[in-house]
């Protein structure tokens, strides 16, 4: 069975966008694969050095996803820092990855303009602490978006390079994995790009209904259709993408019929959409709420999460010392 990882920085929470684009699609996987999804809050550390809250953060996320119905008897959902195995494979992965190619990484090059106070060693090494996470469990599929399939390819090479250097079989390929048809790509906000791009341009999954209905009127729009059957304008067409998502069939349809028919008011259409919005999310929160209280529950998960992804971990980790050459006295 092909085995499938991602992971998930600890450092903001799941928007529409997350969920419609990946975590949807992860409660398939689950089903039909051998399924890693971890919470990468190392990663975070090369962003985010002294975040204010580390533990709450990696508790919203891991409530968020299980909210959604990851489930952790199906899938192994564990916490990155709880697999020590990992910081070794990354340790020894670093003796065969090579500065120049990390400063060549679009994401590097990206950070030291974007942080350049602190151009940290682990920025510059993300990519080895990734093909570690990926490799360690010898994962083939790699659920990314566009701006991290560099990552993959990186680990691919990785993974390649310390076969060909020991002259072993011991890591597959893992590949960039875009979920194909089924992936849907949610819209932010804001007219142009997709969710999650910037600050404010997404509604999250965990978001007072207040919040979510002052984001959506403030969307942006346009003049409206100035003849009947007029093109639709991207944030026009990205409102409608969005009614698609959490509305029904019947409103979605009254909302086109009237932009083709030039009845349209932007406002309704907002004001329905920003109640659908509503209506979607509220069951989430509630449930992340009443997960993130269950701190019994909480605790039982990461255990089984730790015990499974230790084990395996640990015998990738068993092989590649063996192949390097440490033994046990
Ligand atoms: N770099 C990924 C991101 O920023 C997070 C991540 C860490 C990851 N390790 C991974 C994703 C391994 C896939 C596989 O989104």
């Amino acid at each position: 069975m092909e085995t499938v990882l991602s992971g998930i920085r600890p450092t903001g929470n799941l928007h529409l966008g997350n969920y419609f684009g990946a975590v949807q699609n992860f409660i398939k996987m689950q089903e039909q694969f051998n399924c890693f999804f971890f919470i990468a809050d190392w990663h975070s550390l090369t962003t985010h050095p002294t975040p204010i809250d580390l533990h709450n953060n990696v508790t919203q996320i891991l409530a968020e996803y299980l909210a959604c119905g990851i489930d952790p008897e199906k899938c192994t959902l564990y916490i990155q820092s709880d697999v020590p195995e990992i910081a070794e494979l990354y340790l020894l992965l670093n003796m065969n990855a090579y500065v120049g190619e990390l400063e060549r990484t679009t994401t590097f090059k990206d950070k030291i303009r974007t942080q350049p106070e602190n151009v940290n060693a682990g920025l510059l090494t993300y990519p080895v602490l990734q093909t570690a996470d990926i490799i360690i469990h010898k994962a083939t599929k790699v659920p990314v978006g566009k701006d991290q399939e560099q990552n993959v390819e990186i680990a691919r090479k990785y993974a390649r390079r310390f076969n060909h250097m020991y002259n072993v079989e011991c890591f597959p390929d893992p590949h960039p994995f875009n979920f194909g048809e089924s992936l849907v790509k949610i819209p932010g906000l804001d007219g142009s790009g997709k969710m999650g791009k910037s600050d404010g341009n997404g509604i999250y999954l965990y978001e007072d209904a207040a919040s979510i209905r002052k984001k959506v009127m403030r969307a942006v729009t346009d003049g409206g259709p100035q003849a009947p059957n007029s093109p639709v304008s991207e944030p026009i067409q990205n409102l409608f993408t969005l009614m698609k998502v959490v509305s029904t069939p019947d409103t979605l349809e009254h909302f086109t019929q009237a932009y083709a028919d030039c009845s349209i008011r932007y406002g309704d259409l907002k004001k329905q959409l920003a109640e659908d919005i509503v209506a979607f999310t509220t069951p989430f929160k509630e449930k992340i709420d009443a997960i993130k209280a269950d701190t019994a529950y909480l605790k039982k998960v990461v255990a089984l999460g730790t015990e499974k992804a230790r084990e395996s971990a640990s015998n990738t980790l068993q092989e590649v010392r063996k192949i390097i050459g440490f033994r046990n006295f």
